[in-house]
């Protein structure tokens, strides 16, 4: 009998920053659709993941919480090995670990600059090659990159992000093509802006809602579970025809 379409029955992922946000989302909707998971948090934010991890056995699932700064390269191969050690497969890895400074980039320090990149982009790239190693030895994978609608558009205040996620978007086309004969598929989700624990006062305010009901064509931000069905579609095998695509899941903002 064929599987409903967006199941993941019988995967493992592998998702950072998993523990709040968008990657709690993703991790959750990941698991319900059959996924056994595997989640990543910063030193000192293990609680998060652990709490997540609790959420998914509750819903009948199989989670593992690990602890990962992929700004500390040197142990992201081990995260990978733990992974598979433990579920003995890897087969999506959902680079969503994510940080921003917004500062006018007059002001942005070079030490900044480097952090936000050292986060977004060298991060995300040191976990996909780590990853992409063993995708690349089972001839099959699943790669999906969380960008931004701020790595298509420019916008005031974040120089270092725009080109981070600029950089992830176009990385995500890079890896498409040059893994595309080893049976893995790369492409990204940009999302617009998504309302989170961290910033949820901000994205209540009044000020903050009318511009998005000004700005944004379908008038207001997203909630993370909005983003996480677009990874879920695009880590299934309803997405086997689909690779080095960024799916934009914007409001219209990046249409305007
Ligand atoms: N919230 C938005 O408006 C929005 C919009 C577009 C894109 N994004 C992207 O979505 C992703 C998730 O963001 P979110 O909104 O859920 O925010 P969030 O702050 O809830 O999630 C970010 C996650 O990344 C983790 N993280 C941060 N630095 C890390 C590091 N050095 N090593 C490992 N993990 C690290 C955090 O612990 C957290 O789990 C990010 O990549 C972000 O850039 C967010």
């Amino acid at each position: 009998m064929s599987q409903p379409i967006f199941s993941l029955q019988g995967m493992v992922l592998l998702i950072t920053g998993g523990g709040s946000g968008i990657g709690r989302a993703t991790a959750k909707a990941m698991a319900a659709s059959g996924a056994k998971v595997a989640l990543t948090e910063l030193p000192g934010r293990g609680r998060l993941a652990e709490e997540v991890v609790a959420e998914i056995a509750q819903g009948g699932g199989e989670a593992l919480a690990l602890s990962m700064d992929v700004r500390d390269t040197l142990t992201i191969d081990n995260v990978v090995d733990q992974v598979i050690e433990h579920f003995g497969r890897l087969d999506v890895l959902v680079n969503n670990a994510g940080t921003q400074i917004l500062k006018p980039a007059l002001e942005l320090e070079e030490h900044e600059f480097d952090e936000v990149m050292a986060v977004n982009l060298k991060g995300a790239f040191m976990c996909a090659q780590a990853a992409g190693r063993f995708m690349v030895e089972e001839g099959r994978g699943c790669i999906i990159n969380v960008a931004s609608q701020h790595g298509v558009v420019g916008n005031k205040l974040r120089a270092a992000y725009c080109a981070s996620k600029g950089g992830l978007v176009n990385l995500t086309r890079a890896l498409a093509v040059e893994w595309a004969k080893y049976g893995i598929r790369v492409n990204a989700v940009s999302p617009t802006f998504v309302s989170n624990e961290s910033n949820q006062q901000i994205f209540d305010s009044l000020e903050f809602q009318e511009d998005l009901q000004r700005n944004l064509p379908l008038g207001r931000g997203a909630h993370p579970e909005e983003i996480a069905v677009g990874i879920v579609y695009l880590a299934s095998a309803s997405a086997n025809m689909v690779t080095g695509h960024n799916l934009i899941i914007d409001g219209g903002w990046t249409a305007r």
